[in-house]
């Protein structure tokens, strides 16, 4: 096979941007090593900034969302006893947040793709990029027990984390930053309604909570946890009880609790990998980059790479100009960083780490007073929370 962008990675970052470059003549084939289903079966984000928003109308896909999808105009965080709120749509440009899940972000690519026959290959089994640095790149994989190679142009890694694509580039090249922080989040969905009208980022004594959801009928609810905690551990009861106690009262007495139709444990961790560009391959999303999810920072910086490699490859491909192929790296990255910043700086804010001294405490809670008695300060967050520019 032959073909000019070859994709590995079908999450939302591989199919977006096929859905983008597809839209305008431009060909690509999607490797993913999971089945559909097992992609759709992921729970993850559920808060899409503005500018993402934007890239799913441009690729054609944002019909759903708008209809099913919730336009947010605030958030709340709850801290010493308070439920204050930082005004979105009031304090930067007016611009808003759209709650609408990953699962369904993921799922209208893929309805896209197939509408438009876009070539999306899945278990596809060792996957390999190869000869990056030169102008003639391929792929190889196994389907089926057969070896494939497909020709390109130009190779993204947008294969997540875990993925081939940041390992084919060699280790003296390559360059990763990287911070754990001492505790995971214990996700619950469930069918329930809501607890709040808009989120509510809860600091706590016991730990940090955060009520989500993903529409009217059907709620999201994280807790910190010790790292060595199990799902196992957690019964629902358990769970809701925990989840109560570390919200504010008002919050709390409203709460519907229900069966939980999925429970999961992440890590967090800041994770950076520099350059975003070797040769002819390019990495996007979670392949280069991870968040802490405190600021649902994670697939919007997933699709600001996008936004830089969909222009980058019209301009290479429509009007013969590389310079936005050349710069992607650098301009991913610093705003990358920014993401990175805002992450570390909400997870700080409101987590309860193992090793916090009074002073530590006191610092935090200056933190939050001198956010609610600044209007600056609340511009700033709403400005980040909504998206920075592209
Ligand atoms: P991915 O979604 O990881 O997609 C990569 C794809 O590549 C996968 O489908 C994978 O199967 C495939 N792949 C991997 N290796 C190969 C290979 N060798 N060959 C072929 N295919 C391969 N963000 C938030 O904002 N809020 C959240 O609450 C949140 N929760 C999260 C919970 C978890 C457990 C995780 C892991 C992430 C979470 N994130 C969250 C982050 C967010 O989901 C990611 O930033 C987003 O999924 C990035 O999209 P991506 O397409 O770059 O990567
Ligand atoms: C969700 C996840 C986040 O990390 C966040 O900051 C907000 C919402 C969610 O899954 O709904």
């Amino acid at each position: 096979t032959t073909t000019q962008v070859a994709i590995i990675g079908g999450g939302p970052s591989g199919l977006l941007l096929s859905q983008l470059l597809h839209r305008q003549g431009i060909d690509t084939v999607v490797l993913e090593r999971q089945t559909r289903d097992y992609v759709l079966g992921r729970i993850r984000a559920g808060v899409l900034e503005h500018g993402f928003v934007e890239l799913m109308r441009e690729a054609g896909c944002a019909a759903r969302m708008e209809a099913e999808g919730e336009e947010h105009h605030g958030v709340y965080l709850a801290h010493q006893g308070r439920m204050d709120r930082i005004d979105l749509a009031g304090s930067a440009d007016g611009a808003t947040v759209m709650v609408y899940g990953q699962t369904e972000v993921t799922r209208d690519l893929y309805a896209a793709r197939d509408a438009m026959g876009g070539s999306v290959i899945h278990q596809a089994d060792k996957v390999q990029p190869h000869d990056l640095k030169s102008q003639t790149p391929y792929v190889t994989y196994e389907k089926d027990g057969a070896e494939h190679r497909i020709d390109c142009d130009f190779i993204i890694g947008a294969d997540g984390f875990h993925g081939v694509s940041r390992k084919s580039i060699p280790a003296d090249v390559l360059r990763e930053y990287e911070k754990v922080y001492p505790f995971g989040w214990l996700g619950v969905l469930s069918e329930t309604k809501p607890a709040s009208p808009e989120l509510v980022y809860a600091r706590h004594e016991r730990g940090f909570a955060l009520c989500s959801m993903r529409s009217q009928v059907l709620s999201r609810y994280y807790i910190q946890v010790p790292l060595t905690d199990k799902v196992e551990d957690w019964s629902d009861e358990a769970f809701w009880t925990e989840l109560k106690a570390r919200l504010p009262k008002e919050v709390a007495e409203g709460l519907q609790t229900g069966a939980s139709i999925e429970k999961s444990i992440a890590p967090l961790r800041s994770f950076v990998a520099e350059p975003m560009r070797y040769g002819q391959l390019f990495l996007a999303g979670d392949a280069a980059h991870i968040v802490p999810p405190t600021g649902a920072k994670g697939l919007n910086s997933a699709a600001s790479d996008i936004y830089y490699l969909y222009h980058g490859f019209l301009d290479h491909y429509k009007n013969g100009d590389s310079a936005g192929l050349e710069g992607y790296s650098e301009k991913a990255l610093a705003r990358v960083w920014k993401a990175e910043r805002f992450s570390w700086w909400m997870t700080n804010l409101l987590h309860r780490f193992p090793d916090m001294s009074e002073a530590d405490l006191r610092l935090q809670c200056a933190d939050l007073d001198y956010l609610f008695s600044s209007e600056a300060a609340q511009a700033s967050m709403a400005e980040n929370y909504v998206g920075l520019p592209y």
